[in-house]
């Protein structure tokens, strides 16, 4: 009997120590306390032991089942901690960890130069507009004046998309849409993409212009001059200057072509003006009086004074960028030192 408990005793600590969960614990413990259990087999050969010995031999059994109940709780204490231990420690969050970085969107470098323009613009109180990419030949060439023969209107330049209907090569068709839709004092500018069939260094099919209007009573060339001049003081430099040369568009009379100091070289000659100290960013003119009356606005009257810049060559010169292709890759190592 002694050498049974024994024997239950030592089999027992060992599984206890070993059993590595809180379910195979208890399994120990059916195996050993249960109703089918060890104890129950020992209490059962009891009756063949002497009467005399019986109380101790019950004692014992006791005792062994004792010792056993308070192993398995303590192991079930320890198994518990460790349990809880390895929770946190799969649940612990490492702050320290570099965090996933979300990558900002920036304006487009042409995006900049056009809202820094529009601002000058509007300081001196004009609209800015917008207006359809995709435009009838009448807007475009026809009501500015321009010929059927004219080369603008070759197959070359200009994306037909039908007879009457082509994208836009200027945004001077801007010019009729504001005048069919204003009445005289007019003020506004309109920023946005022109297209022409043209495709090198320094050339893009699709690129950018600003046109701009003016429509009041006694509108000069001295208001022209007057106000590029201001633009030009506030787009490059307090000390810039604007100098017209003469030039010709069909839809002002007379046309000039303006330049402005060079906003690297401030004017002395350097290798993006070609050592002339200017930079030429501007078609403009005194509105022909026949697109007023094609506008039906009375060019007795009034009259007009119209620009029209290339975006692009301003943000090439400002950024100091030789190739106007990089500037629609939309490759993101680019655009990044634009901010
Ligand atoms: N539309 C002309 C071009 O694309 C630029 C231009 C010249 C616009 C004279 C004007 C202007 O408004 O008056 O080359």
């Amino acid at each position: 009997m002694e050498d049974l408990i024994g024997k239950i005793l030592n089999t027992a600590k060992s599984e206890i120590s070993s059993a590595a969960s809180l379910k195979s614990l208890n399994d120990v413990r059916v195996g050993f306390l249960g109703r089918n259990g060890e104890f129950t087999a020992v209490m059962k050969n009891l009756r063949g032991v002497p009467p005399e010995e019986r109380p101790l031999a019950g004692k014992r059994v006791n005792d062994a089942k004792d010792i056993i109940e308070r192993l398995i709780s303590e192991r079930e204490r320890a198994l518990a901690d460790e349990e809880l231990r390895q929770k946190i420690a799969a649940e612990t969050l490492d702050v320290t960890l570099p965090g996933k970085r979300t990558e900002y969107g920036s304006l487009h470098p042409v995006t900049l130069i056009i809202n820094e323009i529009s601002d000058i613009f509007t300081g001196l109180g004009f609209d800015v507009a917008d207006g359809p990419e995709i435009e009838t030949d009448k807007y475009n060439f026809e009501m500015l004046n321009i010929p059927k023969d004219h080369p603008a209107r070759d197959m070359q330049d200009t994306f037909y998309i039908t007879d009457d209907i082509i994208l836009r090569t200027q945004t001077s068709s801007m010019q009729i849409r504001t005048m069919l839709a204003q009445k005289p004092p007019i003020r506004v500018i309109n920023p946005g993409k022109v297209y022409r069939a043209d495709f090198d260094s320094s050339h893009s099919p699709m690129f950018h212009q600003i046109e701009g209007l003016v429509v009041d009573r006694n509108i000069t060339l001295c208001d022209l001059l007057g106000l590029l001049g201001e633009f030009a003081k506030k787009l490059i430099s307090k000390d810039a200057q604007v100098r017209f040369r003469p030039s010709y568009f069909p839809f002002t009379e007379p046309s000039v072509e303006a330049d402005v100091t060079c906003s690297e070289c401030g004017g002395r000659g350097c290798q993006l003006c070609k050592h002339t100290g200017w930079m030429e960013i501007l078609g403009a003119g005194i509105v022909n009086p026949k697109v007023l009356e094609n506008c039906g606005i009375d060019s007795g009257e009034y009259s007009a004074l119209a620009f029209g810049m290339g975006i692009e060559r301003i943000a090439l010169a400002r950024f100091g960028i030789s190739d106007m292709r990089v500037i629609f890759e939309n490759d993101k190592r680019f655009l990044r030192n634009y901010r």
